[in-house]
């Protein structure tokens, strides 16, 4: 997620703003930059890259100013490079505007104004806003032309604007993403968040969803955005700045969990029409001849994106009725693979830096295969080595863990399966419908399972001593089933497995006795009735089981045990979203065991966020 701040005070600006953009930098970034006004004129210094390249720009040719602005980018549309970074202008150079989040239309606007005359410099969706506020303007100040370019945008966005024809203003628009105000002392700031203003001021106000304020030397007023006042509640911020950075979560794991369903709703956006049953994936770069043309799909990818590939197996054989394979990163080259330009081969990797990822991506390439990455970090390896690019807009996920980048890998396999099934004709638009208004809705069901949160810390309570696991799951879930194994082991070093729940009595039953909890994955589906006997075979061995299930199950509580078993329910969703809700139960359970046994959450012992090294 992109960093913002902004100052106007007594203050030399420069050092506040890039001091702010350091407390900024936990949110992840990869390019950065500052616009500051000096007797009326602007001055922008940018750099790609970490802020000591800003600071190294700004120290070879010095800026001063009254007030300003200033950005760390984490790119979503457009390179990593010094041109995308923010901020951005408009023709004139007077318009200057930073910005967090997506415009969803901002291709359309981007034509308009070319066709209008304006002349355009990257390849960032934010651009267009200071070209439309420059079309906008007129003689009623920036606010105002600012809100006559709102009306035209759609998609998330947090903006901060300051213009040199309208000096000793700055105008901030949130649409989504936060954005804060510091009332200091006689100065007055704008933030995306309050550790790049908490050494300065503690008051704060929250801007309110499709609310503005406009920051002047005499203070601030708060309006909506068609110019009506709005109330501003000033609230005292009492975290110290690293407990803000984590947004007053104990881990970034545990914020990072719930923010899984932002960034749902981030990969979604843009990328569906309700109206016409039809998902968007230009970034794939693929023509839909060469979709049908297809026989074959590969996913290559490791550890929990290696899960996700096995759900996404399920997904694109039930929609697009094509075979898929799925393999490890680390297995694929040495099996001497059979890929040719038939074969789709689908690299997962929140990283996009896997060695083993990157080394089967390119063993499937020198067989001919067209490639996609499904990926979190514009411009890494696996982006620039494929055809197209899949971004999951999960933001940065700082926790080695992953959580909201696998679930956002989940909806963007989710997509991609409808995305094939369009093109090679066996989804109708009729057939697609149900699977976008459920994407449409899976924000909000996220949002619901995340309110067993405090079941699940009950539950860590109970069972964070015992030394061993079993996962089990069928179907699409039995990859969560392998998931929630994983996120046990990788942050409380617990022994953990998981199992397709059909295997068990192959070997697996042999483990189970009273010390071993069994977590079954068994929402009211097609093998619900399958994972009952499965759980009753567990308990007949004396395990406990800690069942998943869906809200108004009225069949478990009849079979077991409450003293020792565990019953959690999670609202009613469409079979292809199960294991995205499931995930999250499952997370939950091993960052609460973890910080009962006092693991390094975070940082646990042994793992690097992206191995890049084979
Ligand atoms: C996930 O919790 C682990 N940290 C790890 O398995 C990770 O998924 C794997 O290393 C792949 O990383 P990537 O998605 O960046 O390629």
């Amino acid at each position: 997620m992109c960093g913002i701040i902004g100052y106007l005070g007594p203050k030399d600006v420069v050092p506040v703003l890039v001091d702010g953009l350091r407390r900024l930098e936990y949110r992840g970034y990869d390019s950065a930059g500052v616009a500051v006004v000096n007797h009326g004129r602007i001055d922008l210094r940018r750099s790609a890259g970490k802020l000591s390249n800003l600071e190294a720009a700004i120290h070879n040719d010095p800026l001063e100013g009254s007030y300003g602005i200033g950005h760390t980018r984490w790119a979503t549309h457009g390179r990593p490079t010094e041109e995308n970074a923010h901020p951005h202008r408009d023709c004139t150079g007077k318009i200057v505007v930073v910005h967090n989040g997506i415009i969803e239309n901002y291709l359309d606007l981007k034509r308009e104004l070319q066709a209008q005359g304006h002349t355009f410099v990257t390849e960032t969706d934010t651009e267009i806003v200071a070209h439309l506020v420059e079309r906008e303007t007129k003689a009623d100040g920036l606010e105002n032309a600012v809100r006559r370019a709102l009306m035209l945008m759609r998609g998330l966005f947090a903006l901060v604007l300051i213009s040199s024809d309208d000096p000793e203003k700055i105008v901030a628009v949130r649409k989504g993403p936060p954005i804060v105000v510091g009332l200091g002392d006689g100065e007055f700031f704008v933030a995306s968040d309050t550790p790049a203003i908490l050494s300065h001021t503690r008051d704060v106000v929250f801007l309110g969803d499709e609310e503005m304020a406009v920051i002047t030397r005499t203070g601030v007023v708060f309006t909506d955005f068609f110019g009506r006042p709005v109330s501003a509640v000033t609230q005292r911020v009492l975290w110290d700045p690293i407990m803000a950075e984590k947004a007053g979560y104990k881990h970034f794991m545990l914020k990072e969990i719930f923010e899984q369903p932002s960034a749902a709703r981030e990969t979604i956006l843009g990328r569906v029409s309700q109206d016409t049953a039809t998902v968007f994936l230009e970034e794939m770069n693929l023509s839909n001849a060469q979709l049908r043309d297809i026989d074959r799909v590969t996913i290559l990818a490791c550890g929990t994106s290696w899960h996700a590939g096995l759900v996404g197996k399920f997904m694109i054989e039930q929609l697009a009725r094509v075979p898929v394979e799925v393999d490890y990163g680390s297995e694929y080259r040495y099996r001497n693979p059979i890929a040719s330009a038939k074969t789709l081969a689908i690299v997962i990797t929140q990283s996009g830096e896997t060695a083993d990822t990157l080394a089967a991506l390119r063993e499937a390439k020198k067989g001919g295969a067209p490639s996609i990455a499904i990926c979190n970090v514009v411009g890494s390896m696996a982006t620039r080595e494929t055809n197209g690019t899949v971004y999951t807009h999960a933001g940065p996920e700082i926790g080695v863990a992953s959580t909201k980048a696998f679930t956002s890998q989940l909806v963007a396999l989710y997509l991609l399966a409808l995305r094939l099934g369009q093109a090679r004709g066996t989804l109708s638009p009729d057939e697609a419908r149900p699977h976008i208004d459920a994407l449409l809705q899976l924000p909000v069901l996220l949002e619901q399972t995340l309110a067993v949160a405090p079941e699940i810390e009950q539950v860590a309570a109970r069972f964070h001593a015992r030394t061993d696991f079993l996962y089990l799951g069928r179907g699409i879930n039995y990859p969560i089933a392998l998931e929630g194994a994983l996120k046990l082991k990788e942050i409380s070093y617990i022994h953990a497995e998981g199992y397709p729940a059909g295997e068990m009595k192959h070997g697996p039953i042999a483990l189970i006795d009273e010390k071993m909890p069994i977590v079954t994955i068994a929402p009211h589906d097609r093998v619900f009735e399958k994972m009952i006997s499965n759980m009753q075979e567990a308990k007949a061995r004396g395990g406990s089981v800690i069942a998943l299930t869906t809200k108004g199950d009225d069949k478990l509580a009849a079979i077991l045990d409450l003293s020792r078993d565990v019953i959690i329910e999670i609202p009613a969703s469409p079979e292809l979203l199960t294991p995205i809700l499931m995930a999250i139960p499952l997370q939950l359970l091993a960052y609460h065991v973890a910080v009962r046994r006092g693991c390094d959450v975070d940082q646990p012992r042994n793992l690097a966020k992206s191995v890049t090294v084979e």
